[in-house]
């Protein structure tokens, strides 16, 4: 077995040593020292009277659980919820209270003057609408990924953003992640070296992953707003699996790559600092969930990131699968000349070499054992002489494995909340890394690998300028 697969089983062992530190552990002395957890602090709130309320938009699956992070903030209430499913609205006063505010148009949200900031979590072809009318009705904004629905709205919300003088945050909690910013540091250090490739991928095997959603029993139709929720989607019927399941059709949703990557390409903007490629190409496929989606199950994209002042050029490659047996995961592997760091969604190890600095020639296989063998020891003897073993490393030399895991019921969504919730109370939306330019930025690719696979050819990105570059 070789030795990084050793220490991974070893690691895979020995979770119980590492969880709970929150912090970097040498493989090695794994257990050994207990540093404290590093995790973002809330700010407190000045007074009892400083609370910040919250109106949630969209209170499905994941305004649950945006909210009820939201909740664990200090100095944080929600007063208010809109959503287009009477029966949700029902859910919230159970689970928020019964003096809530709820209702089927989230302007009356945004007209509350009690709302200091929002949660959007509707589906993603209202994301740009709602953040603008909520920025321009003054309240900060914390807008699910993917920030847009297509490229050209992104610039009408960074317009609404920077006019706004809000805060504004895009949900993809990669940005606040422990081990992402864990990983960042030891990337900015350049403990791996010069990047020069980056891998990710994000598999899933069961129905929810692959977004076959709970339709409720009995539904009455007089029950959804329909047309509210069809917004700039062309006109249809109503039609339940569209409204319950719209992440599976692209007049609604952004299809695995828009949906998915932009988690990957967040955390890798993150880590590098990148704005973003310059060229996208992509495939896309449906081969496992023939229910009526039109949204690709699998698509596989490569990716070319310009060389920056921050970054050399480097390679990245994304996939998302939802058909695979193969069993679901998350995986960003950043390939270094000096090593390599394989990040999973709350942990990562690193594995560093030093590299010889003498040329290299194996014994066992090189075109070496080809030639004679008099030839063998006179290439061996000048060797030696060139390159004297106490003066000169010749072989590569791995060093000890480096892992970083969090601590267990570690939740990088509270993290990221109070992120959000720090730049409101420090009237600071700078504090904000995932605003609305990076939102866009991380948006862009993703969204150009749908076009690249549904076009059959490259599409070119201007990372710098956001927009997109016209091939002739
Ligand atoms: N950050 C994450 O990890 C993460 C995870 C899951 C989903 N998301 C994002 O959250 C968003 C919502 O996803 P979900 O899984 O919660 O979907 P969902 O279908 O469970 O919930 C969406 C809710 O929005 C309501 N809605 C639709 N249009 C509306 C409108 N115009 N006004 C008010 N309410 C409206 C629907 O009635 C529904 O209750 C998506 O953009 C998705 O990409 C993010």
């Amino acid at each position: 077995m070789n030795s990084r697969r050793k220490f991974l089983r070893q690691l895979g062992g020995s979770t119980a040593l590492l969880a709970g530190t929150g912090t970097l552990v040498n493989a090695e002395t794994a257990g050994m020292s207990a540093a404290p957890v590093h995790l973002i602090k809330p700010l407190k709130p000045r007074s009892a009277a400083d609370t910040i309320n919250i109106g949630l938009i969209g209170a499905g699956i994941i305004g649950h659980y945006d909210l009820n992070t939201a909740l664990r903030v200090p100095g944080t209430k929600v007063v208010a919820v809109a959503d287009l499913y009477d029966p949700r609205l029902v859910r919230a006063k159970e689970v928020w209270g019964k003096d809530l505010f709820i209702t089927r148009d989230y302007r009356e949200v945004l007209a509350r003057k009690d709302v200091d900031a929002v949660l959007i979590c509707v589906p993603d072809h209202w994301h740009d609408r709602i953040s603008i009318d909520a920025l321009r009705a003054g309240k900060h904004v914390y807008c699910e990924k993917p920030m847009i629905h297509h490229i050209d709205e992104g610039k009408a919300v960074i317009d609404a953003h920077k006019k706004s003088g809000k805060v504004f945050q895009v949900g993809s909690q990669r940005a606040s992640s422990a081990a992402v910013l864990e990983a960042k540091k030891r990337y900015e250090a350049g403990d791996i070296g010069e990047l020069t490739s980056v891998e990710t991928f994000l598999d899933r095997t069961d129905a929810l992953g692959a977004w076959q959603y709970t339709m409720p029993p009995n539904l009455n139709p007089k029950d959804v707003d329909w047309d509210r929720f069809l917004g700039d989607a062309p006109k249809r019927p109503f039609q339940a699996e569209r409204f319950f399941r719209w992440r599976n059709y692209t007049d609604y949703g952004t299809g695995v790559a828009g949906d998915l990557f932009v988690h990957l390409i967040t955390g890798l903007h993150t880590i590098t600092g990148s704005q973003g490629p310059t060229r996208i190409f992509a495939l896309g496929d449906l081969n496992f969930w023939k229910d009526g989606r039109d949204a690709y199950d699998l698509v596989t994209a490569i990716m070319d990131y310009p060389k920056t002042d921050k970054n050399p050029s480097f390679q990245f490659t994304t996939r998302v699968n939802l058909a695979t047996g193969a069993g679901g995961d998350i995986h960003t592997r950043l390939v270094g000349t000096e090593g390599v760091i394989d990040i999973g969604w709350n942990s990562f190890v690193m594995n560093r070499l030093k590299r010889p600095n003498a040329p290299m020639y194996s014994k066992g296989y090189d075109a070496l054992f080809t030639y004679p063998q008099a030839m063998q020891d006179e290439f061996i003897r000048q060797y030696d002489q060139k390159y004297p073993a106490g003066q000169y490393t010749r072989e590569i030399k791995n060093e000890p494995a480096i892992a970083f895991n969090t601590p267990a019921n570690y939740d990088d969504r509270l993290d990221h909340m109070i992120v959000f919730f720090n730049a409101i109370r420090a009237n600071n939306p700078s504090l904000v890394k995932e605003d609305a330019e990076f939102g866009l930025r991380a948006a862009a690719p993703s969204l150009a690998a749908n076009m690249s696979a549904a076009q059959k050819k490259v599409i070119n990105w201007d990372p710098v300028g956001m927009k997109l570059v016209k091939t002739v």
